[in-house]
């Protein structure tokens, strides 16, 4: 999808964050947005500040989570707009945990918001994207930790890892219909974000209480905030994903160092070596 003047862009997890700065990005290019979060109040603040910038911009809080609440906000976008063109399924949520320490609540919560919310979103959007016939392109955020394992990140790795294969799964699918949508999945490293606060808006089982952590997990998160903190820009990450649309490439990363760490991955694969603890 080359054009993005007048063009409809659906975002999730929109009101701040990654989210948020793609429909700063997408609405300079002038598309026309519905920003869908569960967070009410900033949703309202992030599609109003969009608005007194000229966009033209909708939203609907949503808990990408749930099914019909994501089937609503593709009501809202075709009703809105008559046709949707780009589709970012990007909420999500962390939870830092060994495995042997990940609730059920953890997993519902964890792989409700990162992996259904992906799939509801493909589910709810692309039929009628595919039967307008036009050109488009949905994009799922995954993370680093959806080519990589760290540790003390069981849940939140399994969800990103089942985005990636669930999108490459999506390209052959269209690629084999020669639709005219195409497919890409975000993978960034540390971008500053409130991803380090996510239980902030926890749906599904207990809030993690920090001091409950072995030291080692401890650390491991302690080490995972500061990066988040030093991390990019969102909007950075925002124009490496309109970048990538245009360009219609699958696989967005947003640090030149990342590839070391897939490459150290495939060769433990390859050369049956344990594996190597990747430091990003
Ligand atoms: N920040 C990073 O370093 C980083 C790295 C890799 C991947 N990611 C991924 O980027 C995406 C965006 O995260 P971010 O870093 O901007 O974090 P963020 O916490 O700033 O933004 C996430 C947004 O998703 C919303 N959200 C949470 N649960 C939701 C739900 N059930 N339904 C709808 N919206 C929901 C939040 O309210 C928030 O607005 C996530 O998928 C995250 O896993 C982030």
């Amino acid at each position: 999808m080359k054009e993005f003047e007048g063009k409809v862009a659906v975002i999730t997890g929109a009101a701040e964050g990654i989210g948020r700065a793609i429909a700063e990005e997408a609405a300079a290019r002038g598309m026309k947005l519905v920003l869908a979060d569960i967070d009410a109040a900033k949703l309202d603040a992030a599609t109003a500040e969009l608005r007194a910038k000229g966009a033209d911009a909708d939203g609907l809080r949503t808990d990408v989570a749930k099914p019909s609440q994501v089937d609503d906000l593709a009501d809202l976008a075709f009703a809105r707009f008559g046709r949707v063109h780009l589709v970012v399924a990007n909420a999500g949520v962390a939870c830092a945990k060994p495995v042997w320490e990940t609730t059920p609540g953890d997993w519902e919560w964890v792989m409700g918001v990162n992996l259904y919310g992906v799939t509801n979103a493909l589910r709810a959007f692309l039929p009628r994207m595919l039967s307008g016939g036009e050109e488009g392109h949905v994009v799922a955020t995954a993370s680093m930790a959806g080519l990589l394992s760290l540790p003390s990140m069981a849940a939140y790795n399994a969800s990103k890892h089942a985005v990636v294969t669930v999108m490459e799964g999506l390209h052959h699918d269209l690629a084999l219909r020669k639709a005219a949508i195409g497919a890409s999945v975000l993978c960034p490293s540390w971008v500053k974000t409130r991803i380090s606060l996510s239980e902030r808006n926890r749906t599904a089982g207990e809030v993690t209480r920090v001091e409950s952590l072995d030291p080692v997990a401890a650390k491991l998160v302690g080490a995972v905030h500061e990066a988040v903190a030093g991390g990019i820009e969102p909007a950075a990450a925002a124009r490496a994903v309109i970048e990538a649309v245009a360009a219609n490439r699958f696989y967005i990363l947003t640090h030149g160092n990342s590839k070391s760490g897939v490459k150290a991955r495939l060769e433990d694969i390859l050369q049956d070596r344990l594996p190597t603890l990747v430091r990003l």
